[in-house]
């Protein structure tokens, strides 16, 4: 049935949150285990919609899956496994494409159709990286309308150079050349946090990867992969989208908890110049009230600099902070269009083009009704909902709940007034 947040906006906004296990790392982990067939534990999972699919695919290609308690699964082979990746479940999350690697390397063939996810880059997003460097390392690639067959008796270890720095495509090509007769040295990389996070486990399993998280990784590769335990790391984009609605809001002591405060240098740096009042520790973030927010540019960029999905929840802090400010979304080119849903709140903004926006500050925000476009702008409309006056109705919510465990009951738990209602 499909739901939506009511939100009655100008609550204060306190208190204690913890940070779940992070998306974009837990949906890396599940295709692994079609790589080995001994059991795999996964902890600090977050219970989201994106992976319950990958859950879902997992037991549609012959595995079973187990949940011990919240948020800790068990994973085993069960039976011969299915080389056809389902439409319906391809088609809810591009993650999906993480299977491809692992099946292609111990089933020799696999069919799927192109990807689906957030509809946030011109047409749909491309998976050429992905097919060139399973071309180059032997795989055979046949395409017919919107779907792909790939083929290899063996894969072979390959050089392979990301004309564009690529994170799903870096995390497939490394996991997929585990099981790649020979070395393989996959060059222009992305260096996101989740990257080493995949490599380590990959290695606490018998993978030979060498430089992850660095430009360049190295893949010497192994007859097989044994079972093992993995613990997801903090969720960056939680703990960063936590630490500015706490700014944005600017009503008293937040204490984020369970995070991992490094992982967001770029934010930090950029929370300076605007005066944010904060305090850093080992796995946690403070943020206080602040006598005066200032505007200040922001520009995306790969890891470590400031990460496109984080770039909604800071035009919506930009919206309540002093002067003018220009945001400038590099990495995809759809994912500033919601700001016409900020402005509809009675923000000030102006775009540019469609890959910059300049914010006017302060301004009020009102309640409206909105439709969440996909989740990193949907999870900003909630932002700007709480800091809205009035009533706010969000629908499509399940573009938010693909990436944030039980955020009504979270943001409740903080003083605000959320509630889920059936449609
Ligand atoms: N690209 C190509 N060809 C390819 C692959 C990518 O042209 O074969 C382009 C994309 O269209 C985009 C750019 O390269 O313009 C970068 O895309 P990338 O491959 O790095 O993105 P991704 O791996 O599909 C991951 C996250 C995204 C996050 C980006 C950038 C996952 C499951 N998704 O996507 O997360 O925005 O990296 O950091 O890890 C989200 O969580 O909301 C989300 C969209």
């Amino acid at each position: 049935m499909e739901q939506k947040f009511v939100i009655i906006g100008g609550k204060s906004f306190e208190g204690e949150i913890k940070v779940k296990g992070a998306k974009n790392a837990a949906l890396k982990i599940f295709p692994v285990a079609l790589m080995t067939q001994e059991p795999i534990r996964v902890s600090n999972m977050p219970e989201i919609e994106d992976c319950q699919r990958a859950q879902e695919m997992l037991e549609a290609l012959g595995h079973e899956i187990k949940k011990v308690k919240p948020g800790v699964v068990d994973i085993r082979y069960k039976s011969k496994r299915c080389v056809n990746l389902p439409a319906e479940l391809v088609n809810k999350f591009r993650a999906s494409i993480m299977f491809v690697g692992p099946l292609l390397a111990t089933c020799g063939e696999v069919y799927f159709p192109h990807p689906g996810g957030c509809v946030i880059g011109a047409g749909t997003r491309p998976i050429d990286m992905f097919l060139g460097g399973f071309e180059k390392m032997g795989a055979k690639v046949e395409i017919s309308e919107n779907h792909y067959r790939l083929s290899a008796k063996k894969l072979k270890g390959a050089q392979i150079f990301f004309h564009k720095v690529t994170v799903t495509g870096t995390e497939s090509l490394m996991t997929t050349a585990c099981l790649a007769e020979g070395v393989t040295i996959l060059k222009n990389c992305a260096m996101e946090p989740e990257i080493p996070a995949l490599a380590d486990f990959l290695n606490s399993i018998g993978a030979k990867i060498e430089g992850a998280g660095t430009p360049t990784i190295k893949i010497t590769g192994v007859k097989k992969l044994e079972g093992g335990e993995y613990k997801i790391i903090p969720d960056r984009i939680e703990a960063g989208t936590f630490a500015m609605m706490a700014a944005a809001a600017n009503s008293g002591h937040t204490l984020i908890k369970d995070c991992n405060p490094e992982h967001l240098e770029a934010l930090w740096v950029l929370f300076d110049k605007i005066g944010v009042n904060y305090k850093l520790g080992k796995d946690n973030i403070s943020i206080f009230p602040s006598k005066k927010l200032i505007s200040c540019d922001a520009t995306t960029h790969e890891y470590p600099g400031f990460a496109t999905d984080l770039q909604s929840a800071y035009t919506v802090l930009m919206t309540q902070t002093k002067g003018a400010s220009l945001i400038h979304e590099t990495i995809y080119d759809r994912r500033l269009l919601f700001t016409d849903m900020l402005t509809q709140m009675g923000a000030n903004i102006i775009m540019a083009d469609p890959h910059r926006v300049v914010v006017n500050g302060p301004t009020k925000l009102y309640g409206r009704k909105l439709v969440s476009p996909d989740l990193r702008a949907g999870m900003a409309l909630v932002m700007a909902a709480l800091i809205a006056q009035g009533k706010t109705e969000i629908n499509n919510i399940y573009q938010i709940e693909r990436g944030y465990e039980k955020l009504d009951e979270r943001m409740c738990a903080l003083g605000a007034d959320i509630k889920k209602i059936n449609n």
